[in-house]
C-alpha cells in the first residue's frame, strides 16, 4: 500500500518453499490489532477492510504470538530498529505484552531510502529486530535489545 516496499515475490523463493505466510487481519476485538490468516494461493478473492487493503477470507486467524516471524511495513525506520508506520498503532497494540518466549521475529521491511538517523521513540513503540530492505540487511543495534515489551494500556 501507498509506496511501502511489496514482499510478495519472497512466497516464490525456494528458500521458503516450506514455510507458511499468513496476512494480517483487523479486529474489532480488541480494538485495532492485527490477526494473522493463512495466505491463500494467488487468484482466490479477498475481502477489503476498511483501509481497502485486502485481507484472506479464512476463519483461521492466529495470534502474533503463533508467529515466528512478522514481516513489518513501514513509513520510516533508523539503525537502532525503531519504526515509525502509519500512525494507526495497528502492530503496536498486536505486540504490546507478548512475553519474550512469545516474541516473533520482528523485521522490518523497507526501501533503503525509508532510513532515517534517528526517530524518536514513544512509549508504546516495539522495536524491530532486523531490517530487509532492497539494498541491505542489518540486525538493529544491541541498545534495541533493551527492548521493551510494553503492556496493553
Ligand atoms: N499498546 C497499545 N495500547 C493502546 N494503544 C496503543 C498501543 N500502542 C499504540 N497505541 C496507540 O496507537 C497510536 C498510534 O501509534 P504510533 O504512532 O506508534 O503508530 P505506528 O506505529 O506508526 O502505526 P502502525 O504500527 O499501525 O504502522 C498511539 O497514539 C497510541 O494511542
Ligand atoms: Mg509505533
Amino acid at each position: 500500500m501507498d509506496g511501502e516496499i511489496d514482499p510478495r515475490a519472497l512466497r516464490q523463493l525456494r528458500h521458503f518453499s516450506r514455510h507458511r505466510f499468513y496476512l494480517p487481519v483487523l479486529q474489532r476485538f480488541p480494538a485495532g490489532t492485527l490477526r494473522f490468516a493463512p495466505w491463500q494461493a494467488e487468484g482466490r478473492r479477498m475481502l477489503r477492510n476498511r483501509f481497502g487493503i485486502p485481507e484472506p477470507r479464512g476463519r483461521v486467524q492466529l495470534t502474533a504470538r503463533h508467529m515466528d516471524a512478522i514481516l513489518l511495513p513501514l513509513t520510516g525506520f533508523d539503525a537502532q530498529g525503531n519504526r515509525l508506520g502509519m500512525g494507526g498503532g495497528f502492530y503496536d497494540r498486536t505486540l504490546a505484552g507478548l512475553r519474550h518466549r512469545h516474541h516473533p521475529l520482528l523485521v522490518g521491511v523497507a526501501h533503503a531510502c525509508q532510513e532515517v538517523a534517528a526517530l524518536p521513540l514513544q512509549p508504546w513503540d516495539v522495536p524491530l529486530a532486523l531490517v530487509v530492505t532492497d539494498r541491505y540487511t542489518f540486525r538493529c543495534r544491541p541498545a534495541c535489545r533493551a527492548a521493551r515489551y510494553p503492556h496493553q494500556q
